[in-house]
């Protein structure tokens, strides 16, 4: 599985990325959307240098796929790492009215500074980042009641940014998800790929599926029963817990071989729809 090199990294993203350097002088907090089944891997780790000396917000979206206990844990790693934070299922809504009062007590000295120079209702202006398919746009539309397309960056589309008003004090810059060009741990390009934040065809379907497998059977082994019908001991490696999946759900093909293809295709999409349940595949005391 080779995700180490510069070769997949899309170019556009290079140019979001200068616009967004360019911009940040003028915004006065930076939210991060993060989802909350990866809360470290789907960190852009650019993001610090691009933010540095802006108040943040760290977004944990998707908390309706990710384990709830999970999510309080990391919720409470980034306070003590001086981010706000809130919670959200951005595609019901759940949380969203959390976001404008989050902002405001992140600003509340800024808000104050403001007013003692007669500055009163400035309009706040704050950047909102995330890695491609992280929920940013389904948020943004959310937390606005937007209903117009979200600001992309590819060829032959050429919204780059986009001013999205909150309300008469509070703006939004969406910008178009951004990756990073290198994975110092291998182990974030393959969470990224698990959810999906990666296309497939980058990656190896079946290396990537067996190794959900083996995570989940370690991690998650009721799920993976009540679903997969298989447990720790039906394989000694991971293609071989694929394998037993497979023979389990009855994808064979000829003489009786399992069909690695389907039963590969099949685990992601059922981990990527829920279907499978909801699960958090890091912790934050794992790599600190
Ligand atoms: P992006 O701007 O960061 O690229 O992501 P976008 O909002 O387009 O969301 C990508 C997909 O993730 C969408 O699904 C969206 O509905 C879903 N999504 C976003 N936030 C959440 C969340 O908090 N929970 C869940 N379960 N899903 C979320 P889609 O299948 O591409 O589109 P749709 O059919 O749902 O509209």
């Amino acid at each position: 599985m080779q995700l180490d090199s510069l070769s997949w990294f899309p170019g556009h993203m290079t140019k979001t990325k200068r616009m967004v350097v360019a911009e940040m002088g003028h915004m006065d907090a930076v939210c991060e959307i993060v989802d909350a089944r990866i809360p470290r891997s789907s960190r852009n780790p650019d993001v610090d240098e691009m933010a540095a000396g802006k108040p943040r917000l760290i977004v944990l979206n998707r908390v309706d796929q990710a384990d709830p206990a999970a999510t309080k844990r990391w919720a409470e790693h980034f306070r003590k790492k001086g981010y706000a934070v809130i919670e959200v299922d951005a595609k019901s809504g759940k949380g969203v009215q959390q976001f404008a009062p989050a902002v405001r007590n992140l600003l509340k000295d800024k808000i104050r500074a403001y007013e003692e120079k007669g500055q009163v209702g400035r309009v706040l202006r704050l950047m909102v980042l995330g890695i491609p398919n992280v929920g940013k746009s389904t948020f943004i539309n959310k937390v606005s009641g937007r209903k117009t397309a979200k600001a992309e960056d590819r060829p032959g589309v050429t919204r780059t940014k986009q001013w999205v008003p909150i309300d008469k004090t509070l703006e939004l810059m969406d910008t178009p998800g951004i990756l990073w060009p290198k994975f110092e741990d291998p182990a974030v390009g393959v969470k990224l790929a698990f959810t999906g934040a990666i296309r497939d065809d980058v990656l190896d379907r079946e290396e990537l599926a067996a190794r959900l497998l083996e995570y989940l059977v370690a991690h998650y082994p009721d799920a993976v029963q009540q679903r997969f019908k298989i447990t720790a001991a039906d394989g000694e490696n991971c293609f071989e817990l694929l394998e037993a999946a497979g023979r389990k759900r009855g994808f064979l093909i000829s003489r009786g071989e399992v069909d690695f293809e389907r039963i590969s295709r099949i685990l992601l999409d059922e981990f990527r729809g829920g279907k499978l349940g909801v699960f958090t595949l890091e912790m934050p005391e794992e790599t600190e």
